[in-house]
């Protein structure tokens, strides 16, 4: 993952290109500076500007806050050190699909070992942006005195030279097959999708996260080139521009290098706009909806040449998904829960790029690039003994499901109980029968279901959890782990507020001390989360 060696000089820009030398030498160095990559290590000044600010046990930082604004967080960390501010930049989910938690990528960054600076996915633009503008800073750092405190050692993420264990190092992985989990008149499509790991060798235990790499929509990228007005054989990076369009680069949200493009190969109003974009401004209310094809719509009269487009788009990033099967009840195999990203925009659909990969454009006995991500701090409990309360709406279900069948094939005594919830009784409650089952024969010891759109009131899974509070009160006090999973931004904290009344209530606590309780309950690992 963090290449150390310089990147040779880049003549990215061909002399046969449409620009004077001058435009030419500007691309040329701005494209140079996009795939600089290599990271000089930290002067002494810089140095101390990461680590200028307050230190100590920040743990329980309000700016660690994942539901609140990035502005919000910014302020909060307002005064503490740099590798602080980076991460309160970021979306603080610690999902894992930088390649390393929220702590250790700002570390990373912050003491210049990892130069990308765009690999936080829930954060998206705005923290990239944040991130740049606090790199800017670092790099600015005025001389301190002599004798500072060297840079922070930055946890770098596990790469292993086995194939699968990292997002830098994919391993192949067969797609089996796909299966549909709600019945017909839903108004969700989630599937059920197996693979087979048997050709790559690979393992993984309950609670990991499957990283896939999906390829762009052929389809898409066609339309793309035919909005540049390129050739599809254009070469470009020793592929066809179709090829690295198809492979390599998100065609998702235009990435504010894009607009920089747009802003410097255009003149007038046009100019005016993509600077402005560029800088994260919104001139025509619509910055949120431009993803690649919409900017090649907006700035219709303006065409970049294919080599300069794609050097200004973003690499393709893998997604994750928590694995919702058992290594150790089906070696070999392994199954997700994908819920499809379909929506509309204008006239537009947009499609959700993994999600409807793997729901409609892979084939059976299709090889994937695939890795394990392994999870931090979300797994059973060791001993087996230990009563396990999973609570898992929607997609979030699909952890739960690998526990249920680990527990049930290493015999696991300890008690299970299931809160799951969807929208309709009728349509979607996934895996059903598999779950019924699981009740009856006692391995589901309780299974509490909360449908949200079945009566006149919406009803979630924390109701169906209030009602029950008493019981799951004695689950807790008998030394059971709590688990969430799914839905990061409202899901998660609402089910986390109603454990505390829970706790207050029948533990018989004030609200500060059943927040302290369940604070506890996090800082023992026995409250653990897998929310995205
Ligand atoms: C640790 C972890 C585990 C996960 N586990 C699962 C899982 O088990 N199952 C699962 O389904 N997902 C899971 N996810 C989410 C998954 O990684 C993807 O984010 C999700 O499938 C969408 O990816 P995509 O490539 O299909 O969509 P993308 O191409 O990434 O598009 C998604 C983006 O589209 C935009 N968007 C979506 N809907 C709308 C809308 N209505 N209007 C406007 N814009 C919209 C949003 O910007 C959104 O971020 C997990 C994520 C993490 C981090
Ligand atoms: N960013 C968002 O606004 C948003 C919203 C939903 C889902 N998602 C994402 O969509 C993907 C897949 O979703 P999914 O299939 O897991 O299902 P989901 O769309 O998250 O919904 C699962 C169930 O949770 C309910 N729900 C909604 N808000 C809730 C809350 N505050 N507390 C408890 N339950 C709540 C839903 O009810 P109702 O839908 O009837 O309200 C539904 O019954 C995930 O990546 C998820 O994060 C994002």
């Amino acid at each position: 993952m963090n290449q150390m060696t310089p990147p040779p000089k880049i003549e990215i820009i061909p002399s046969s290109a449409p620009f004077s030398e001058a435009q030419r030498s500007w691309l040329n160095g701005f494209f140079a500076g996009l795939l600089s990559d290599a990271p000089a290590p930290l002067s002494a000044e810089q140095g101390a500007a990461v680590l200028q600010g307050p230190e100590g046990d920040d743990g329980e930082a309000p700016w660690h806050d994942q539901t609140l604004p990035i502005a919000e967080r910014m302020k909060l960390a307002e005064g503490r050190a740099m590798r602080r501010r980076m991460m309160a930049a970021m979306a603080q989910q610690d999902c894992g699909q930088c390649g390393y938690n929220c702590n250790d990528y700002s570390d990373a960054i912050a003491s210049k070992l990892e130069p990308r600076l765009n690999l936080c996915v829930p954060g998206g633009k705005e923290t990239a942006r944040m991130l740049k503008a606090l790199h800017e800073e670092l790099e600015k750092a005025p001389p301190a005195a002599s004798g500072t405190a060297a840079a922070p050692v930055a946890a770098a993420p596990a790469i292993t030279a086995e194939p699968g264990r990292s997002r830098d190092n994919p391993a192949p992985a067969t797609f089996v097959s796909r299966r549909l989990l709600n019945k017909a008149g839903s108004e969700k499509e989630t599937w059920h999708i197996d693979f087979d790991l048997s050709g790559c060798g690979l393992d993984y235990v309950v609670g990991d996260s499957f990283g896939i790499f999906a390829k762009n929509d052929l389809g898409h990228v066609d339309q793309v080139i035919a909005l540049l007005g390129a050739s599809h054989a254009t070469p470009v990076r020793g592929k066809t521009l179709r090829e690295v369009l198809h492979e390599d680069v998100s065609l998702a949200p235009a990435p504010d290098s894009l607009f920089e493009l747009f802003s410097f190969i255009s003149g007038g109003a046009q100019r005016e706009k993509a600077r402005a974009l560029a800088q994260g401004e919104d001139p025509d209310g619509d910055a949120a909806t431009l993803d690649v094809m919409a900017t090649l719509q907006k700035f219709s009269g303006v065409r970049p040449h294919p080599e300069a487009f794609v050097e200004a788009l973003e690499p393709l990033q893998p997604r994750l998904y928590s694995i919702s099967s058992s290594h150790n009840a089906t070696p070999g195999k392994l199954s997700l829960t994908v819920d499809c990203v379909r929506y509309v925009i204008g006239k537009r659909k947009r499609l959700g790029l993994a999600s409807i990969f793997l729901a409609e454009r892979i084939e059976p006995g299709d090889q994937v690039k695939i890795y394990v991500q392994k999870a931090h701090g979300f797994a059973l409990p060791q001993d087996p003994n230990v009563p396990i309360i999973m609570i898992g709406p929607g997609t979030g279900i699909a952890p739960f499901r690998a526990f249920l069948l680990d527990r049930k094939a290493t015999g696991a005594p300890g008690k299970n109980w299931l809160f799951f919830g969807h929208q309709r009784s009728g349509y979607d409650f996934f895996y059903s029968d598999e779950l019924n089952a699981m009740k009856t024969s006692g391995l589901l010891t309780r299974m509490s279901l909360a449908w949200s759109r079945d009566g006149d009131k919406k009803f979630y899974v924390q109701d169906r959890m209030r009602e029950v509070g008493r019981e799951l009160w004695t689950w807790l006090a008998e030394g059971a782990n709590i688990y969430i999973c799914g839905d990061a931004k409202r899901m998660a904290k609402d089910v986390e507020r109603a454990l505390v009344d829970i706790v207050a209530q029948f533990g018989a606590r004030t609200t500060d001390e059943a927040v302290l309780y369940v604070g506890e309950l996090k800082k023992k690992g026995r409250f653990q989360q897998d929310v995205y």
